[in-house]
Parts: structure tokens; sequence; C-alpha cells
């Protein structure tokens, strides 16, 4: 955490009732609090919109707040400021990072995108403005078949930055694609060992997963989708168990829907809480609050990679 951040945290009255402030702030701002699936409970429960990174990204384009307060990763507000580069947005804490975004730095996939010249670079939204700046086409995990059958049949494809969601999608769409190597650390420490001891254990749970997830988990799926996806499922199917492969924030909404039904969180190989994305875990109800008060940190780019990362954006937002 930087030294700024700590101070004003350590700043806050402990008196405040950081509920009514927030609310205060939000109508004093004109803001609006966007939220991921995956941010805690007490977070979702405020927020103005709810979403997948599809959703939000379209409830940004929409907005006429003057502020997005994005409760998410540090990819998803930048999307929202290339959006609205008149708005201020701001993210809770700027290390909010995605280990996905991290695996491509543009300078690696701008080297391996100049050794194929003949592909079409399809980027999963989890990248930063630069990568999306290289990219014909963004897509995310709720339209990605059909970004990627936008492209015809004989089109190469270079997939970056998500190995499992890239070799998921070349089943689905039945297309051979060049694939950048990066994986989630949330979704890849999945352990199919328990995954198959949970199956067992529970005969009629079904196992609902996200395509982040490596090929391993995905074969034992009875359903594989996006966030939303995967939260519309849990309410339409008639199964009352699920064994939820996916970040375990989005358990809060798919019981609060749900309350009849039972949902068994996917455990990680080490016994650890992995399954908690430690980046989303980052956005606190104390860091929502200063960042309300002080619109501050905000998201920034020069207007050039702006302009670069809105093509392929516009392109996805036109396919959805
Ligand atoms: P979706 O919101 O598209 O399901 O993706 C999940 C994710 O990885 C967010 O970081
Ligand atoms: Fe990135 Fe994985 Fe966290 Fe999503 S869950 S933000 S893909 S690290």
């Amino acid at each position: 955490m930087s030294g700024a951040l700590a101070k004003a945290l350590a700043g806050i009255d402990p008196s405040l009732d950081l509920l009514e402030e927030i609310e205060r702030l939000r109508k004093e701002r004109n803001a609006v609090i966007l939220a991921h699936y995956y941010q805690d409970g007490e977070i979702q429960d405020l927020a103005d919109f709810l979403g997948d990174s599809l959703q939000l990204s379209q409830a940004a384009r929409d907005t006429d707040a003057d502020v997005i307060v994005f409760c998410g990763v540090h990819f998803m507000a930048e999307t929202a400021k290339i959006l609205n580069p008149e708005k201020i947005v701001v993210l809770p804490d700027l290390a909010a990072g995605c280990s996905l975004a991290d695996s491509c730095p543009a300078e690696a996939l701008a080297r391996f995108k100049a050794l194929h010249p003949d592909h079409a670079v399809v980027s999963y939204i989890n990248c930063s403005a630069a990568v999306k700046a290289l990219s014909d086409l963004i897509c995310t995990s709720s339209n990605a078949q059909r970004v990627v059958d936008s492209l015809p049949a004989d089109q190469p494809i270079l997939f970056a930055p998500d190995r499992n969601l890239g070799a998921w999608l070349q089943d689905q769409c039945e297309r051979d694609m060049l694939l950048w190597q990066g994986t989630c650390v949330v979704h890849e420490t999945f352990s199919e060992r328990k995954l198959v001891g949970l199956k067992s254990e529970h005969p009629k749970a079904k196992v609902i997963a996200h395509p982040e997830c490596e090929p391993a988990i995905l074969r034992h799926a009875d359903h594989i989708g996006s966030t939303s996806s995967l939260l519309r499922f849990s309410q339409e199917d008639s199964a009352t168990k699920f064994i939820v492969a996916t970040e375990s924030g989005i358990l809060h909404q798919m019981e609060k829907l749900s309350p009849q039904k039972s949902f068994i969180p996917l455990p990680p190989e080490a016994g650890c809480a992995c399954n908690n994305c430690p980046y989303m875990k980052l956005n606190t109800l104390e860091k929502l609050y200063l960042c309300l008060r002080d619109l501050n940190p905000r998201i920034e780019m020069s207007e050039e990679l702006r302009l670069a990362a809105l093509t392929p954006i516009e392109r996805m937002l036109a396919l959805s």
C-alpha cells in the first residue's frame, strides 16, 4: 500500500458512519459506483450497478454521472476511462491489478505480433490499455465466442493473454489460435482432486466454472461461462446444489438470489484462501469512502493511447 493511502486510512475518524458518508458523497459528486461480482459483499450491496466485465463496460459507456467509482481492478477502471475521457474515473486502490494483465507486457506482445503479421490480435479485456492498443478486437468471457466467430474462418488469430480461455475458445469455435501463455492466479489454483472428491460427496450438485479455469477443471463442468452467466445458470437451473469454480465473491449474489439453494466454493489445491482474488479484495469500504471524498486515485492516460485502445473496444461493444 502506498504511504499516502496508509496515512489517509489511518486518518479516518473511527466514529464516522462510512455507509452514510459514501451515500452523501455519491450524491454530492454525482458519482456512480460500479462493482464487479468479485468484490466483497458489503461493496456489492451498495453499488449502483453490479455486473461482469462486459456489463460494467457497457454501464460505464452509458452513465451520465460526472464521476465513475470503479470497484473492480485496474484494467476495468482503465476501460471505463477509455470510454469516458471527460469523466473522472477513480479506483479505490490503484494496486488492484490482475495477474493476466501483468502476464502480458505490451512490448512483449508487440514482438510476438511482429513475428506473426498475418494474425489478427484478439485480446481478453483483462489486459492493459497498451495491449488493447495493439489489438484488433477485445473480448470478455461473455462475448468471446461471438467476437472470435466474427472473424473470417481463414483469418489466423493470436489470442492474449489467457491461455485457458483461449484453449476453451479453440474448442468452442473450432479453430486454431496462437495462445499467449498467461493465467489467472485465482482460477489456476483450483484442484481437480478436490473437485472429484466434492462431486462424489455431493453427487447431485452441478459444477459451474469460469473459462479462466484450467482444462482439467472445465472438463467436469455442467456449465461454463462468465460470472453473469454462472449466476444466471444458478438461478434458472433446477439443481439445488452447485460446486462453484470461480472467485468466491460471486457466491454472495448466488446465495442472495437463490436462498433456497446451496453453493460450495471449489477449494484450491493448497488449502489456502486462493479463491479470493488478492487484487479485487484490495478494495474496501474505507478506501471507497476516501476515493469518493478525495476524487483520487484517478485513472489517467495519454489521448494517443486512449484513442488507440478505444477502437478494438468499440468493435467489441458493437458486437455485444
Ligand atoms: P467476467 O466478469 O467477464 O466473468 O470475468 C471475470 C474476471 O476475471 C474479472 O477479473
Ligand atoms: Fe485478474 Fe484473476 Fe483477479 Fe480476475 S480473478 S482480476 S483474472 S487475477
